[in-house]
């Protein structure tokens, strides 16, 4: 374990969760499509990621707002089209994102954190509808107390109002609340709001220079019942 601190976290009342690239495999969509996707499968996987984070952004930065599934949607058509795809690919590749592979680790640490009293949350940009979705097919809705979506604020990550809604929510000070996160940008907006981060490095990637810093690196979500003072 690398962590950032050097310690574990301190007195967390709540673990709060990003779901995509978190809980949830993205590439796992056109993985479940590759044989119709062709060889270019991987690829557009990574621009079809790229170009949904962008467009959040954008969207946020014109004072726009569109649900993410819309947004998954309209950046998975301009992807199909860079790499000269087919547009009919859409629908199943839209049908696989709202079943998602989960990590292979994420149900038996929600349980372990479930056992010790911890409230398991997500916090996604995702809207309601296809969170849910993700959340029954792999057999989490039990073992969270809380989904949370952005649709409740309008607005994307890493805007303060919506790391503030799982605070309002949930009813716990923010310092006591542990966020995970895989994506470093989200780390760090969460870091900058006050919660206790722990970023879930999974593809062993750089910081981003950014403000926030996390209270903790892991690899992989297992890592997580140690650090909140779990044995
Ligand atoms: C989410 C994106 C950021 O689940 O992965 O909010």
């Amino acid at each position: 374990m690398d962590n950032a601190s050097g310690e574990g976290l301190d007195r967390i009342e709540a673990c709060v969760f990003d779901a995509y690239g978190t809980l949830f495999d993205v590439n796992s969509a056109v993985g479940a499509c590759a044989a119709k996707v062709g060889p270019k499968y991987a690829e557009l996987s990574g621009e079809w990621r790229r170009r949904q984070l962008e467009y959040t952004w954008l969207l946020s930065l014109m004072g726009e707002h569109r649900d993410f599934e819309q947004v998954t949607a309209d950046a998975l058509a301009v992807s199909l089209a860079q790499f000269g795809l087919d547009d009919a690919l859409a629908g199943s590749l839209m049908a696989a994102y709202r079943r998602l592979a989960p990590f292979p680790e994420v149900a038996s640490v929600l349980a372990v954190l479930g056992r010790a009293g911890l409230t398991r949350a997500i916090l996604t940009n995702g809207s309601p509808a296809m969170i849910d979705a993700a959340v029954v097919n792999a057999g989490f809705a039990s073992s969270l107390e809380h989904c949370l979506s952005v649709e409740s604020v309008g607005i994307f990550k890493p805007d303060p109002r919506v790391y503030q809604l799982a605070v309002d929510t949930l009813g716990v000070a923010r310092e006591r609340i542990a966020f995970m996160s895989s994506n470093a940008w989200d780390a760090a907006g969460a870091a900058n709001f006050g919660f206790q981060v722990v970023w879930v490095n999974r593809y062993a990637q750089p910081r981003e220079a950014l403000p926030g810093s996390p209270s903790a690196i892991i690899a992989e979500l297992g890592e997580l019942p140690a650090l909140v003072g779990i044995c």
